[in-house]
């Protein structure tokens, strides 16, 4: 039985994990409480969250590292800005997180945190391939600058969560790494962003977002739907910013997109299709309704032999064909080759392996040889039913808070597919649900991308020919996307 490995993402169906402050003016010099022995690596504690500390580390061409014979980090991801590599400690457990300041105004422009999926997949890949500085070269020895990063137009995190996954690490080997799920991360990406906003108090001002893709659609939710509820019960002067979230072919509900594992290989909604032959997709178009049938029984009596039951049977019957066919998984329009159905994918895993990357990316010794995605933490996450957990609430909340939410999807995904998000969004339960779903009907608008629709706080867009990894396959329309939902413009 295929237990593919997915990028950022994940089978909805089955357990297949799938997938400076310094350049121009700094915001402030961080505070801190204490000091490690290196000085240029401080460390900084926060009263409300005593479990947690945060390691700090400059780098950047105006703050190169105290160890001068180390290459900096712009010369081995050209094109970064100033910023902040560290570590956020809980215990046993770091988490691994780089930062860059914005190329444009770094002191007005807004802070954006980057999540991959999987679960178990690491925020490296969106770094390396998808929207940070610099993309790693097809012989993985090197990398060149990424003129349509979005830190073109927002200062940007990119963090490895939960542990055991990227560069984050753990010194207890009694963890596997995801224990406890989406909802346990949750804590700790909010202790976070405490901790950073007593590093960089000024940054207070700057508006904040969570940006992710894929198993996103899950991590996304119910981390902004934590801060939101935290943000109602601190003071003013301790809230954190939220101000949107952007998740890009995002997994919210297994049963509401399962029957999209149908359309998108049997008929040609995509423009390319069918890929599949008729015998093949008669056969899945008779499973599509057992297979939401026993994932109901799932959900309602979440035991690991109802779930298992269920998953394999939807695996088998509308997985297991499209993966035959020797498709990439993220994008319909190429062959599956390489680790993740991706060549660029074994490059960066080679040169993320590099003694001199790590360094100048101050990844910790202790962090294992840097892997694109984890399966153990998979399994831990299948272990606590995450997989299923249905995050539609979760971004009803935060429409009803007037947090702003971009869905933004590749066409040519078949993992996290626009049919399936299509049909999340059209009937997502908000009070905005009547025009959001009259727009989607009668009223979509024409981008450069492709089609979106919006109403209040929710906006839709389909980027045409894209995958499911959307800034690697459309970099200039991806970010044309992200500026404007910054600035609160429609597409054009
Ligand atoms: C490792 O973690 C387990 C479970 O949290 C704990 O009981 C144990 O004491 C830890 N071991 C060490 C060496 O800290
Ligand atoms: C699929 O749609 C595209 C674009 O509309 C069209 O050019 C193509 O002929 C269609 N293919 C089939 C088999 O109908």
């Amino acid at each position: 039985m295929i237990k593919t490995i997915l990028p950022a993402l994940v089978g909805t169906l089955a357990i297949h994990l799938t997938p400076s402050f310094a350049a121009q003016t700094p915001l402030t010099e961080p505070t801190f409480d204490g000091f490690g022995g290196n000085p240029s690596i401080r460390t900084l504690t926060h009263e409300s969250h005593p479990d947690h500390s945060l390691t700090i580390q400059a780098h950047g061409p105006k703050n190169p590292t105290i160890n001068s014979d180390a290459p900096s980090l712009s010369y081995i991801c050209p094109g970064a800005t100033s910023g902040y590599t560290g570590y956020l400690n809980h215990g046993d457990k770091h988490f691994y997180f780089a930062y860059f300041e914005s190329r444009s105004k770094p002191t007005e422009d807004p802070l954006v945190l980057w999540l991959n999926g999987g679960p178990g997949c690491s925020s490296m890949t969106g770094l390396f391939m998808e929207l940070g500085p610099c993309t790693v070269n097809e012989d993985g020895e090197s990398a060149r600058e990424n003129p349509n990063s979005w830190i073109s137009a927002a200062n940007v995190f990119f963090l490895d969560q939960p542990i055991g996954v990227g560069f984050s690490y753990h010194t207890n080997d009694s963890f596997h790494g995801g224990e406890g799920g989406t909802f346990a991360a949750s804590e700790d990406i909010y202790a976070f962003m405490r901790l950073w906003y007593k590093a960089f108090p000024d940054s207070r001002s700057l508006p904040f977002s969570i940006a992710g893709e894929s198993y996103g659609g899950h991590y996304i939710p119910i981390f902004a739907d934590h801060i939101n509820e935290m943000n109602k019960i601190v003071t003013l002067d301790e809230q954190v910013p939220l101000e949107s979230v952007l998740i890009g072919n995002g997994i919210f509900s297994d049963t509401k997109q399962a029957s999209s594992y149908y359309d998108i290989p049997c008929t040609n909604v995509t423009g390319i299709g069918p890929l599949l032959d008729s015998k093949a997709c008669e056969r899945m178009a008779g499973a599509v309704g057992r297979c939401e049938y026993l994932m109901e029984a799932c959900h309602a009596y979440p035991d690991p032999l109802i779930c298992g039951a269920s998953s394999q049977y939807c695996s088998d019957e509308l997985e297991i064909p499209y993966f035959k066919s020797g498709r990439n998984y993220y994008d319909i329009s190429r062959p599956c080759e390489g680790y993740l159905c991706y060549p660029i994918m074994n490059s960066i895993t080679k040169f993320l392996r590099k003694d001199k990357v790590r360094e100048a990316f101050g990844v910790n010794k202790r962090a294992p040889d840097f892997v694109g995605c984890s399966n153990k933490v998979g399994r831990e996450f299948q272990k606590v039913n995450d997989y299923i957990i249905d995050t539609r609430p979760f971004v009803a909340a935060l429409l009803h808070s007037g947090i702003r939410v971009l869905i933004y999807v590749g066409t040519y995904d078949w993992i996290c597919n626009f049919v399936g998000n299509e049909r999340v969004f059209g009937s997502l339960e908000w009070k905005g649900l009547p025009d959001f779903r009259y727009q989607q009907e009668n009223n979509k608008q024409v981008w450069s991308g492709g089609l979106w629709w919006e109403s209040g706080p929710l906006r839709y867009a389909r980027v045409n020919g894209a995958g499911h990894m959307v800034p690697w396959d459309k970099p200039v329309e991806a970010l044309a996307m992200f500026k404007a939902w910054l600035d609160k413009k429609e597409l054009s």
